[in-house]
């Protein structure tokens, strides 16, 4: 039976944001798949719920609104777990335990602390929690859709500095030889997986699913894939 957007009983329809490598991403052979951690985890859920797993991409800053809205089933998204954001989804148990870091020019060398930040100009990705971070430093922030936008702002000249997500930050290092990256003593952030309110059936199935992958070694085994 179909019921909204072409979605049936049988499919579970993951919502991403899927330029936030290892954790979502467009890769593989044809260059059009879907790949990552959070992907990975997202088919356990799906597998272990008999359903087929679809993935709606978009931007980051919709992906609560489409929740909310009945268009996605989940979010999987290397999304923090904030107060605000859970006053309006429910989140998983924590998955992933990440903190924000700064990225430079190397020839940059007049950040040492985090006071060092202010009045700086930032290129973060909106809607994210470095997004409402940098308003704490500077009035200078430039939100971009993604954060390949923003480390390209950053190449260009256009700002000082971007603030990101620790990992996703040491994967474009790899392709940045000019950049680098300055960890700072930031908040550690939790990920979680987001799921409307309404539905605590699948809250509870995702919860099962992330006990399960962590007792049977498929976790670890994930950590070793992608967290390099
Ligand atoms: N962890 C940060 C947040 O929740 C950034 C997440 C960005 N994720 C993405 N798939 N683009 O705001």
């Amino acid at each position: 039976l179909l019921s909204g957007c072409g979605k049936s009983d049988d499919v579970l329809v993951l919502g991403t944001n899927a330029s936030f490598p290892p954790f979502e991403y467009v890769g593989g052979a044809s260059g059009n798949e879907f790949k990552g951690f959070d992907i990975d985890i997202a088919r356990q859920i799906a597998s272990d719920s008999g359903k087929t797993l679809k993935i709606q991409n978009m931007k980051f800053d919709s992906l609560i609104m489409a929740l909310n809205a009945g268009r996605i089933d989940f979010i999987a998204a290397g999304m923090t777990i904030t107060p605000e954001r859970q006053a309006s989804v429910n989140f998983s148990t924590p998955y992933y335990e990440a903190t924000q870091v700064v990225i430079t020019k190397k020839s940059d060398t007049s950040i040492h602390s985090i006071t060092d930040l202010r009045g700086k100009h930032f290129a973060v990705q909106l809607g994210s929690t470095a997004d409402i971070m940098a308003k704490k430093y500077t009035d200078k922030v430039t939100a971009f859709n993604s954060g390949f936008e923003a480390i390209m702002e950053l190449n260009n000249g256009k700002v000082d500095l971007v603030l990101f997500d620790s990992q996703p930050a040491a994967n474009f290092m790899r392709k940045n030889p000019d950049l680098k990256i300055q960890s700072l003593p930031f908040a550690a952030e939790f990920y979680g997986l987001a799921v409307a309110k309404k539905n605590p059936q699948l809250l509870q199935q995702i919860n099962t699913t992330l006990a399960n992958i962590k007792t049977n070694g498929q976790y670890d085994t994930l950590i070793a894939k992608y967290m390099k």
